[in-house]
């Protein structure tokens, strides 16, 4: 007979959703979007109706393995002139759509948990990996004010999260992020790097052979 952990553990929807401190300001909030993960992926396809997948270039020039697209007020993009948020998506010149209240609901309820209380996102950029693609160590710096946390939403396959430090080269901390988990850091973690190790091949229920990524940020 497997301990009861090791049960759990097997089946990321059956998961109690559970506080696990990362660092001064940072948790995980395992399981916390487990119960509302199919409203957010169905209030997706809506998003994605609107402003499709797509890959950006960095500045450098070089194609993101990671597709990405925007909801909100504001957009997180890049091209060869830099990175920057954009109230216009470039690829239809029109808005992007608006945050689902699904989306806005979530990210709150995470927050608070994490000792933010308050917080309203104006920009969720999200992040579609297909096996193979990557997120190299970054910081989340594009946002105008700092005071406001990074809210991390992860569906679909699993993926080994990197949390660094101030420095690019500081260590960094594994975390696996599976199904329903809420990554949140602010504070004095606010400007932590953090990356995304090539996602493994496999198959989910809930997404099929990817990892959605939703992103909540202060941007403006
Ligand atoms: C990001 O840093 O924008 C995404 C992190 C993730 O996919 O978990
Ligand atoms: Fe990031």
């Amino acid at each position: 007979m497997q301990p009861t952990a090791d049960l759990f553990a097997a089946d990321d929807a059956a998961r109690a959703p559970a506080i696990e401190a990362l660092a001064p300001g940072a948790i995980v909030w395992r399981g916390g979007a487990a119960s509302c993960s199919a409203d957010l992926l169905a209030d997706l396809q809506q998003v994605l109706g609107a402003a499709p997948f797509r890959h950006l270039v960095t500045p450098g020039g070089f194609r993101m393995s990671v597709a990405m697209t925007n909801c909100g007020a504001l957009g997180w993009v890049s091209d060869t002139r830099g990175y920057r948020y954009d109230a216009i998506d470039p690829d239809s010149d029109r808005a992007w759509p608006a945050m689902p209240p699904s989306f806005v609901d979530l990210a709150a309820r995470a927050a608070a948990q994490a000792g933010y209380p308050g917080f309203r996102p104006d920009a969720c950029l999200v992040n579609r990996y297909e096996p193979g693609a990557r997120l190299s160590l970054h910081q989340d710096r594009n946002e105008r004010d700092f005071r406001a946390p990074i809210v991390s939403v992860s569906l679909g396959l699993p993926a080994v999260f990197l949390f660094g430090g101030g420095q690019r080269s500081d260590p960094t901390t594994r975390v696996l992020l599976r199904h329903g988990d809420v990554a949140i850091w602010g504070g004095p973690s606010r400007l932590r790097y953090h990356g995304v190790l090539a996602l493994k091949d496999g198959e989910h229920a809930a997404t099929g052979r990817c990892r959605i990524n939703l992103t909540f940020r202060c941007a403006a």
